[in-house]
């Protein structure tokens, strides 16, 4: 049941909705928009009809648009947009500090508004919240890769990871979470359309965002591979689920400093057809 409804007293019949839906199943006919029942199955909840619409005449799936925050001229301009993208850095040194719990739930909150596949919105966003507790997890990781290391049972192309178990064994540099007091792993059902892509675009806009609340973040390849490929019962006790595909997993945290400039990236390579 999509509840799709229109305030006949607010609808100018523009055809906004109409023309917005993606899987067409609008109809105007003479009166109001309406979705005939038998193509509500093909509504996939994207709410553009109710976003699109320019008098909040429209509802759906039980949503009040007077709740949606208006666009209208209060978006970001181009030039921050373009200093926030060209300003992100990977930050490896963090303060020995949890974020504040509100601030930590606004970035997944926001974070969920990314785009899906199909608008499937199954990214699942597994999360050590406290620094005491990555803690524990990064030692239980050391301790599993010195097992690894030691019964010589470090696939091909992996041994790398023997360096990383070294720097930390022997001088406390935390290679694997670069010292962050959070970790994130972003998994979602194999079954979807595109769990992969979805996973890493949720992390790409938490990344973002992040950056605009003072929050640094660092892409963790080299935790993923030790949790998904080499040990993998961390997966389990990070309670990411069986039937999960691992997108990426993220450390983050309080930076311990701040860049003073931008880098200095491009030209873009980039092909025109001719
Ligand atoms: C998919 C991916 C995986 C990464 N894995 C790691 C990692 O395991 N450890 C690390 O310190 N940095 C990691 N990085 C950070 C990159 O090294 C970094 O983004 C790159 O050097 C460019 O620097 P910048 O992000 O500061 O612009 C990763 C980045 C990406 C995109």
């Amino acid at each position: 049941m999509i509840n799709f409804n229109v305030d006949p007293q607010k609808c100018t019949r523009c055809g906004a909705c109409v023309a917005d839906c993606p899987s067409r199943i609008i109809s105007m006919d003479d009166g109001s928009p309406f979705i005939p029942p038998e193509k509500e199955a093909g509504c996939y909840r994207c709410q553009h009809c109710l976003t699109v619409c320019p008098t909040g005449a429209v509802s759906i799936l039980g949503l009040d648009p007077a709740n949606s925050r208006p666009l209208t001229g209060v978006l970001p301009d181009a030039g921050d947009m373009e200093l926030l993208i060209k300003g992100r850095r990977a930050v490896r040194r963090y303060k020995p500090e949890n974020l504040e719990p509100e601030l930590l739930q606004r970035l997944l909150d926001v974070a969920c508004y990314a785009p899906s596949g199909l608008n499937a919105r199954q990214v699942h966003f597994t999360i050590v919240d406290d620094r005491e507790k990555l803690a524990l997890l990064r030692d239980d990781i050391m301790r599993g890769l010195g097992k690894l290391i030691k019964e010589n049972k470090l696939p091909p192309g992996l041994e790398f990871f023997a360096d990383f178990y070294r720097a930390w064994e022997e001088h406390g540099i935390d290679i694997l979470f670069r010292g962050a007091p959070h970790f994130l792993v972003v998994s979602a059902p194999q079954s979807i359309v595109t769990p992969v892509e979805d996973c890493l675009i949720a992390l790409t806009t938490f990344e973002l965002f992040a950056q605009t609340l003072g929050v640094g973040t660092v892409w963790d390849g080299l935790a993923k591979l030790a949790i998904n490929d080499l040990l993998p019962e961390f997966r389990t006790r990070l309670g990411i689920p069986e039937e999960h595909t691992v997108g990426y997993a993220m450390a983050f945290g309080k930076p311990a400093f701040t860049y003073a400039r931008t880098a200095q990236h491009g030209p873009p390579p980039v092909h025109r057809m001719a």
